[in-house]
This record gives structure tokens, sequence and C-alpha cells, in this order.
């Protein structure tokens, strides 16, 4: 049932505020500005002695954990990385005791994330999961861990699940770094942050006609470039492969400091770049990236929080925390992905060559 929307895609983008109210929901004490995570099956001393956390995930799951690593290290002050769960399965990687694993999947059953599961199992490390889907097999197979609560997600692509598990890592991140260094003001900010996402979104799902307009200027385009910097990084990264799946685009991301290193010799008014630009730190370093790119004619869509004037167009997003703002940036460009192939009439719920659980290696 598509509750009135012509695409599952359409209606699990538009679910969002609810699935984000669902992932927090009973899981903030607000007495010690700390969250409680039922399964996570870790006590405060364990927390306390992990000395790495390694995320592993396929797809858009592996970008979600690539922002949960950020969060994580941010918050918790634990170094943190994540990696695709195939390559860490087969570069024999060293498995430490003192390392908490994590696997990140919407289904549960991507054969690649269970298999790296089971080889850490086997060799004594512990293993989390962040899982959507119940019961699934990579759930049953971990140690404990957070589910997402995005309710069932049909589209091939995922959507409401990769903001759900972004949210998901980040109350791991608050938990985990309210047992360690994270100060109560900091966690009451980050919960703070959490509460106004969903109220964020829906603002931000009321600007599809500007988005749908967009789209269809650079529904032309042979070729896209996607940069961010940081934690615009994983965003630029989830938003190529969300084109890339369902309008068959070409696409690719690239961390913005990397450009002078090679990809500006492709930058021209036929390759429009979509730039992540918050507020943030970073800021003036990023609009030095758009100059780049207007030196050489290149087409600028940024996603900021003010109106870049370096850029083409600018889709504003509202302002969270620094540390949550990817959360909310990788929304519009969902929807840029989703018109862009409604306007080149792709079929948005099946696209080519895809499944939706890869159960095979
Ligand atoms: C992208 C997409 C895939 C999945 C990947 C992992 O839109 O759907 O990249 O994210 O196959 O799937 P899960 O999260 O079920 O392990």
């Amino acid at each position: 049932d598509m509750g009135g929307h012509d695409t599952y895609m359409h209606k699990e983008i538009s679910e969002q505020p609810d699935a984000v109210d669902r992932v927090l929901r009973g899981r903030i004490d607000d007495r010690f500005s700390t969250v409680h995570l039922g399964g996570l099956n870790l006590d405060p001393r364990e927390a306390r002695g992990i000395r790495r956390v390694k995320i592993l995930g396929c797809g858009t799951s592996y970008h979600a954990g690539l922002i949960g690593a950020s969060l994580i290290e941010g918050m918790a002050r634990i170094p943190a990385d994540a990696e695709p769960a195939s390559e860490f399965r087969y570069r024999n990687p060293v498995v430490d005791p003192d390392t908490l694993y994590i696997a990140v999947s919407q289904s549960g059953e991507t054969y690649d994330v269970l298999a790296a599961v089971q080889e850490l199992k086997r060799k004594g490390a512990r293993v989390l999961g962040v899982v959507n889907v119940v019961g699934s097999a990579i759930a049953r197979e971990a140690d404990g861990g957070v589910y997402v609560h995005a309710g069932p997600e049909v589209c091939v692509v995922s959507t409401k699940c990769f903001t759900n598990t972004v949210v998901a890592f980040a109350l791991l991140a608050v938990h985990l770094g309210r047992i360690r260094d994270l100060s109560v003001t900091d966690g009451k900010r980050i919960i703070e942050g959490l509460r106004r996402l969903p109220a964020q979104i829906e603002e931000i799902l009321k600007g599809e006609e500007d988005i749908k307009e967009l789209a269809a200027q650079y529904a032309d385009a042979k070729s896209m470039m996607f940069i961010g910097r940081v934690r615009g990084y994983p965003v630029a990264l989830e938003a190529s492969l969300k084109l890339k799946e369902i309008s068959y685009i070409h696409a690719e991301a690239y961390p913005a400091s990397e450009l002078k290193h090679g990809p500006l010799a492709l930058i021209e008014p036929a390759m429009p770049t979509v730039a992540i630009v918050p507020d943030d730190d970073l800021l003036e370093k990023n609009r030095a990236a758009l100059e780049e790119i207007k030196a050489r004619s290149g087409r600028i869509l940024a996603v900021a929080h003010r109106e870049q004037e370096k850029a083409d167009h600018t889709i504003i997003v509202p302002k969270n925390e620094d540390e949550l703002d990817p959360i909310l940036m990788g929304i519009p460009l969902q929807l840029l992905a989703y018109h862009t192939a409604l306007a080149l009439g792709r079929d948005i719920d099946k696209p080519r060559n895809l499944a939706k659980s890869v159960t095979v290696e």
C-alpha cells in the first residue's frame, strides 16, 4: 500500500519525520543527559574498555556507518572507522579483542555483512548489530545491538533507513560518550538536537517543489560530481550512489579537498557539482572549493544553511548541531535523485540490475 504516493520511494522519503521519532522514542534519559539502548549487552565497564570501533556494512549502510564512525569518534573519543564488509573480510584483518565491531544492515540479511560477523565471532570478537529488520540473520548472530525502527522499506533503494541508521549511531555515540568523556552539557546539546530533527525534516520535505524544478534543470547532465568535507563527505557519497542507482546518471563523490589533486580536470559546464556546504568550522574551506569550480565554468548546486553566492542554486536546510547536520543535508538529495529519475522516466522502485537484499557474495 503506497498510501497515496506514486512510488514506495516517495512514500518512504515522506515517512522520515515519523521514522526518526520512532528511533528516538523511549531511549532518551533527560536526568543524566544520556541514552538507554536496551539490547546493547554492554555494561559500563566493558564500554570503557573499548579501544577502537570498526563499523562494517555495504552500500548505503556503509555510508551510514561512515557517519556513525565520526559520531562515535567525536562524542565518545574512541578511534572509529567504517569499511565495506566484503573488503574487510578478504584482507585478513587483525581482529583485536579490545575493538568493538558493529555490523550495519537494513535487511539484516546481506551476505557479505553476515559472513564478516560470523568470521569475527569465530575469532572471539564482540559484534553489535545496527539493523532494521527485527530477528534477521545479522541481528540474531550479533552479541547485541540497536534496532533502527525505520519500519518496512519496500523500495529497492534505501532512504528512511539510511536516515534512521545515522540517528541510531548518534544515540549510540551519546550512550558511549556519556560513559566516557562527553560532558552533561554536550550530551544535552545533542539530545536536544536529535529532538529537533523530525520537525526540521518536515520543513525540508515542504521544499519538494523547488527541488523538483532543480532536478529538471540538472537532469540533462551526463555526469555529476558530489563534494563534501569531513562530515559532509559521506553525505556526498550517499547522494551520488542514490543518483546513480535510480537515474543511471554517472556520478562520483570526492572530498572537496581532493578536487585539486585530479578531478578538477573534469569540471566543465556539462558536469555539474553538488556541494555540501554546512555552516561549520569548514565553511570558508568549502567556499574556496566552490570558487575553484566556478573558475572552470562548472555549474554548482549547493546544499547549505544559507545562500552560497558562488553557487548557481542553493538548497537551504535548517541548521542543527554541527554533528547532526549530515542527517538533514542528505534529505534534499534523496528528493533530487528521485525527481531526476522521474524526469528521465525511470522505474524508481525497481531500478535495473539491483535487488533489495543481496544474499549472494
Ligand atoms: C542503496 C542500497 C544498497 C544497500 C546494500 C546493503 O540504496 O539499497 O546499497 O544499502 O545492499 O543492504 P543492507 O543495508 O540491507 O545490508
